[in-house]
């Protein structure tokens, strides 16, 4: 006997399907009908394609038709063994985070710190089970005062590392009890990043970092980031602020800044580069981030230029940068000089010194690098645009772009939606298109908003004709779109100013939308979905895909399963799944929701029969 959906790649299990596993099948199978056959389920809104949004006279009567159907269902299931749902891993892959082993990756010879490297060809495959929370796991605060206190036993962190006074932003971090507190933005007292973001507007030249948007810097790449404070501060002015860290077990700067709800990825370029296109960032950013810029033959700024757009800063503070008098001694000034000269090579100008801190300006003027001939690095020939941790280049990128603007020429809206015509002609984007797929997200925005409530599965009684109250503005936080397209569901977001950040996920080999995506103020990155993410469990509170599971299946190259099991590792407890795709697959899709334990129902959509949505929770599992 065979499950209804049997299909080669999505029962990969070696011992086959156990009969119990297919009782419970047949049970999806019957709510499923159970949902569309139901008389009173007249179909809902597209989410896709209509953008009239009368989404939900309907819904609520087929929402509850489904619930008592699930209810009986699920007390059927109830009965049987768990078998067909995966178990818990053990404790000790509580912070597992794939493609990071390093002890594997010197086994496999890698040495000079590409041991620290993402090497997901080394891993191998792990065990097919759910990365567990730790014993003392709490649902994070809610935004924003989750951003400023959190649980500590949702991060790996050791004593000592709050005792020992870390970096300039790392400073801000006292520990009470079981939180860890970070010191507020508006106290008075240790106001160390405010100051320092007004002191780096003072060295560009503006009045104060009030002007950073008017001056062009919209988003900033924070290597190494602290624990995210800059970025924090960032935030509140309207900047986008990703967080690159390496891959750490303790204290990971990655780790805490997504659990205070700031925007950041394990991200290090020691031999590959980062997963952005060139020209993607206003300003790279780095406090005491840990890197040796001159080694490698200046490796190491090159790839720093690549991200940066023309007209950009690279800031740079660090103790070791600064020839302080009493030391002048050739080692400190040889630590430094090399980078100077460096940058010279590479048509950065140095605009300010101050104390530790460094500003230096990359070229707005592509007529810079010829005048160089002497010692100067060269341009890149045959550029590819689709980066996806590829070797680290010697030679300088993007200077054949369309999108070699000056981001002192861009106009500046802050988080806005919209971009000019010009800009999306850069893109070679119709502004037609754009702005349906806006009206379209919008729209779809709504519905999926009003879907995000556990009431399905709750036996809480309810009353027909209630209106359930909407999730409050600031339920989620970390969402993440794992095929962002133009980041149209981002911008729904924040026209709809809900408290989120949405992490933009332009998967390899879709059109390269990246950069526009950038160019929006938003966050993104390049993934290719055949790999897991890096980023640590349980760090994101909703993963939306439109359409990614259909272009994965097409693409044959990946096994779908696995997909699911890492999107439940980064999804925390009680995190929501969307997912929005035609209807065989979403049919394959609970069925591996089904076997990761999360709670999921299949919503119609009007006017488009062929597709459907499927909208899961994580429950918080606790054994
Ligand atoms: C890391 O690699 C080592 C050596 O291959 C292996 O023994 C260990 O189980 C791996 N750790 C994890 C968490 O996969
Ligand atoms: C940027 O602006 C300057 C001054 O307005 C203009 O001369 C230049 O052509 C612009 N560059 C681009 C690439 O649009």
């Amino acid at each position: 006997m065979r499950s209804p959906w049997a299909h080669q790649s999505f029962f990969s299990s070696r011992r086959g399907l156990p009969l119990n596993g297919v009782l419970l099948c047949i049970v999806s199978v019957l709510l499923l009908i159970a949902i569309f056959r139901s008389p009173s389920s007249r179909s809902l809104d597209s989410a896709v394609s209509s953008p009239a949004s009368e989404a939900y006279r309907s819904y609520r009567r087929l929402r509850e038709e489904a619930a008592s159907n699930f209810m009986e269902i699920r007390s059927l299931s109830l009965g049987m063994s768990r078998t067909g749902e995966l178990d818990l891993c053990g404790k000790e892959r509580e912070n597992y985070v794939p493609c990071y082993n390093v002890s594997a990756n010197q086994l496999s010879g890698f040495r000079n710190g590409e041991e620290f490297d993402r090497h997901c060809e080394v891993a191998g495959v792990g065990p097919r089970c759910l990365v567990r929370s730790p014993k003392d796991y709490k649902i994070p605060l809610r935004w924003p005062a989750g951003r400023d206190v959190i649980w500590s036993g949702n991060v790996k962190i050791t004593n000592n590392q709050f005792l020992s006074s870390g970096s300039m932003t790392k400073r801000l971090m006292l520990l009470e009890e079981n939180q860890i507190a970070f010191q507020s933005e508006d106290g008075t007292n240790i106001d160390g990043v405010k100051y320092y973001s007004r002191q780096i507007a003072e060295m560009i030249g503006l009045g104060s970092d009030a002007e950073f948007l008017q001056a062009g810097v919209s988003t900033v790449l924070d290597i190494g980031c602290g624990f995210g404070s800059f970025g924090a501060h960032l935030f509140s002015l309207n900047l986008m602020t990703i967080c690159i860290a390496a891959y750490e077990i303790f204290g990971s700067p990655v780790q805490l800044a997504l659990e205070r709800g700031l925007p950041a990825m394990i991200g290090s370029f020691i031999s590959r580069q980062l997963p952005y296109p060139s020209l993607s960032f206003d300003m790279v950013h780095c406090a005491q981030c840990g890197i040796i810029w001159d080694q490698k033959d200046g490796a190491f700024l090159i790839e720093v230029d690549r991200v940066l757009k023309p007209g950009g800063y690279f800031v740079l503070t660090s103790p070791t940068s600064k020839p302080q008098a009493s030391s002048l001694n050739a080692k400190n000034r040889i630590m430094f000089t090399p980078i100077e000269e460096f940058t010279g090579k590479i048509c950065w100008s140095l605009l300010a010194q101050q104390e530790e801190t460094f500003v230096w300006q990359k070229t707005a003027d592509v007529n810079c690098y010829a005048s160089r001939k002497q010692g100067g690095i060269p341009l890149c020939k045959d550029e590819n645009d689709e980066t996806y941790y590829q070797p680290l280049l010697s030679c300088i990128s993007g200077t054949t772009s369309n999108r070699w603007v000056p981001v002192q020429n861009r106009s500046h809206r802050p988080f806005d939606s919209q971009l000019s015509s010009d800009e999306l002609a850069v893109h070679g984007v119709y502004p037609e298109d754009f702005l349906e797929d806006s009206r379209v997200w919008s729209s779809a925005l709504k519905n999926y908003w009003s879907l995000l409530t556990p009431l399905i599965f709750s036996d809480h009684p309810k009353r027909p004709g209630d209106e359930d109250p909407l999730p409050p503005f600031n339920m989620i936080r970390n969402v993440m779109d794992m095929n962002a397209h133009y980041g149209g569901l981002n911008a729904a977001f924040l026209e709809a100013r809900k408290s989120v950040w949405v992490m933009n996920v332009v998967p390899i080999r879709t059109s390269d939308t990246l950069p526009l995506i950038l160019n929006r103020g938003f966050a993104g990155v390049l993934h290719d979905w055949c790999e897991p993410f890096p980023t640590y469990p349980r760090t994101y509170d909703m993963l939306h895909a439109m359409g990614l599971l259909s272009h994965l299946l097409d693409l044959k190259e990946c096994d779908i399963s696995s997909l699911f099991l890492e999107m439940d590792r980064i999804l925390r407890p009680e995190g929501w799944v969307v997912l929005c795709d035609k209807v065989q697959v979403i049919e394959k899709a609970r069925y591996l929701a089904t076997q990761n334990r999360w709670e999921a129902r299949v919503i119609e959509l009007q006017n488009d029969n062929d597709q459907r949505l499927l909208v899961c929770q994580k429950p918080f599992l606790k054994k």
